[in-house]
């Protein structure tokens, strides 16, 4: 399990009956989470809420405002800043226990520049609003952000721009799987691929996109787009019940050509109950 504990914006204040109260920055919103399976307090009936996500009978939910607060603000992990805002799905626009990813990624790119590789070409994959794009770039490489929703490539570049980044991020809409076969085809290449894919979902033009069928084929297909010596190549998912084994056997599968190392971890967040909340798994390659 891998866990960042120096968020000073964002905190899981506590945790029961498949909810979770969070505080992003002065904002605390309660949410769903599936894995909260444990009982114990009403958090509902807390003080301070500003905002409850709640589950319709009918299929999707919705935001109720209990206490008014801004329909957008900006969060700060170290030196990066994001845009937070309630949206559907329950999604705020931000993973924040992917930090402890970016903490990594950061790192690798950050030695390699420093130990004289001129350029560092990221490919992030089902990119969303960008936090390990906003990573990356901020530790030097240039990075190909794709995602098939324009929505969230633009919050991507809105996240880049409060982080101070103007430039050294490509900006695609796109369904992942048409774009890794043009790149291929076009020649092009990558020192690492970053890719957190959802269960289920769909590119521009309907594609189909379901995980246990795609995922290793398409693993394959982003092992063709890495130059000779890759800095990394990081798989994250949020799917129940795919195991950090398996996302590193498909790496270890995929990437048997290439020299370095495999790891493969559960992601979570620490919260103020002094347990860890997961958040799904992480496979990670790392070049030598
Ligand atoms: C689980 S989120 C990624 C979370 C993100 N990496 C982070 O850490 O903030 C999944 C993203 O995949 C995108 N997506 C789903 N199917 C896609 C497809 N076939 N091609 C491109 N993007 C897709 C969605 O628009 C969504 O932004």
């Amino acid at each position: 399990m891998k866990t960042v504990d120096d968020w000073r914006d964002y905190a899981i204040l506590a945790t029961a009956n498949g909810m979770k109260l969070e505080r992003w920055k002065d904002t605390v919103l309660l949410r769903p989470d599936p894995q909260v399976i444990w009982k114990g307090e009403d958090l509902s009936s807390r003080k301070g809420i500003n905002a409850v996500y709640r589950r319709s009978d009918k299929g999707g939910g919705g935001w109720e405002t209990r206490e008014s607060f801004p329909p957008e603000w900006t969060v700060r992990y170290r030196d990066l800043t994001f845009k937070v805002k309630p949206m559907g799905f329950k999604h705020t626009g931000l993973f924040p226990e992917q930090a402890v990813n970016w903490n990594v990624m950061r790192e690798i790119i950050g030695r390699a520049r420093s130990g004289g590789r001129e350029q560092v070409k990221v490919l992030n994959l089902f990119a969303y609003t960008g936090g390990a794009s906003v990573a990356c770039a901020k530790a030097g490489a240039f990075v190909t952000h794709v995602d098939a929703s324009k929505g969230m490539v633009e919050r991507a570049g809105e996240n880049a721009r409060l982080s101070g980044i103007d430039s050294g991020i490509r900006y695609i809409i796109d369904d992942c799987m048409k774009f890794v076969a043009r790149e291929i085809k076009r020649g092009n290449r990558y020192d690492a691929v970053i890719m957190d894919p959802p269960s289920y979902g769909r590119g521009p033009n309907g594609e189909m996109w379901k995980i246990e069928d795609n995922l290793f084929e398409f693993v394959e297909k982003c092992a063709l787009l890495l130059t000779d010596k890759p800095l990394f190549f990081l798989i994250n998912s949020y799917t129940t019940g795919l195991q950090p084994t398996v996302i590193e056997n498909l790496l270890k599968l995929c990437l048997k050509n290439f020299d370095g190392e495999f790891e493969s971890y559960e992601v979570g967040l620490p919260t103020d109950e002094k347990i860890i909340l997961p958040c799904g798994c992480s496979g990670l390659f790392t070049g030598r």
